[in-house]
């Protein structure tokens, strides 16, 4: 398919999403919404497709929404319009997606990438909640998602002041699991996710799923939805053939079944 504001490429079993508006640092505008969710809807549909990356440019992942889009709205056009729900759609995505940040992640571009499964960081990544200082706040479930990445102290000080976090502080705060040098950062984060798609799929989907469980319900709940999913799992052929391989000291061909 043809976007307008995203680039899609086939790397094997893994689909890279490159955000490519380049004259506005990859702000997030209607058309970048209505493209990202018929991207990853191809790839959620797609068997040959086990992991997803999404990425920006060097200097920006994404600045944020887009101001100059927003600017003259009033709340009748953004609450009837639900201007920024559809993103919550993509949340919904089974396969796994990797944020792969380089540069400025700032207010809807910080909570973009806060959608996706994990965060790679190059060692160029700023994250910011920059909304307070034009006079609004995170719409995008920034301040729900980073409280729960990093905790109150560093999300409530980021959402008040609109201060960036470079990368090592967002490594120390848990809100990125790794960091990578700026020129590695696409490479690495293909090589995770070819490694990701090289897994048994329902096996990946079934991870996925219980560990979004540890921030939706009690623990208790959690751990039952965790075992219920792991009990289910041999059902499976892809179970025997896992590990059947592991004792034939061989490696295991998937059928998704
Ligand atoms: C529209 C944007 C933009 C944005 C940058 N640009 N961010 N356009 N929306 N969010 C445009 C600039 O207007 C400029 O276009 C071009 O991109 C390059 O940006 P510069 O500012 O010239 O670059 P630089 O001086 O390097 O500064 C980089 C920056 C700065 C620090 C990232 O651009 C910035 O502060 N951007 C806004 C960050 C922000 O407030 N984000 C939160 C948005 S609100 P021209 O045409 O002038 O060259 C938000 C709401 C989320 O995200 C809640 C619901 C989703």
């Amino acid at each position: 398919a043809e976007y307008e504001t995203i680039l899609v490429e086939r790397r094997g079993a893994v689909t890279l999403v490159t955000l490519n508006r380049p004259q506005a640092l990859n702000a997030l505008n209607s058309q970048v919404l209505a493209d990202l969710l018929a991207a990853f809807a191809a790839f959620d549909a797609d068997a040959t497709q086990g992991c997803a990356v999404l990425t920006g440019s060097e200097k920006a992942f994404a600045a944020g929404a887009d101001i100059k889009e927003m600017a003259a709205q009033g709340f009748a056009d953004m609450y009837g319009t639900n201007f920024f729900g559809g993103y919550e759609t993509l949340t919904r995505t089974r396969k796994p997606v990797i944020a792969a940040v380089a540069g400025y992640a700032l207010g809807g571009g910080c909570e973009l990438a806060m959608m996706c499964d994990f965060i790679l960081a190059a060692d160029t990544a700023k994250f910011g909640q920059p909304e307070v200082k034009l006079a609004v706040s995170p719409g995008m479930g920034g301040s729900q998602r980073l409280a729960r990445a990093v905790g109150k102290a560093k999300a409530m000080e980021m959402c008040l002041t609109g201060r960036m976090m470079d990368a090592a502080e967002a490594e120390r705060a848990g809100l990125v699991s790794r960091i990578v040098p700026a020129a590695d950062l696409v490479e690495d984060a293909v090589k995770t996710a070819a490694t990701i798609a090289s897994m048994a799929p329902l096996a990946v989907i079934a991870n996925k799923e219980m560990v979004n469980a540890a921030y939706e319900t009690t623990l208790s709940a959690g751990v039952q939805f965790e075992r219920r999913l792991f009990n289910g799992l041999f059902g499976t052929a892809d179970q025997k053939e896992g590990m059947a391989a592991f004792v034939e000291k061989r490696a295991g061909q998937w059928t998704g079944k």
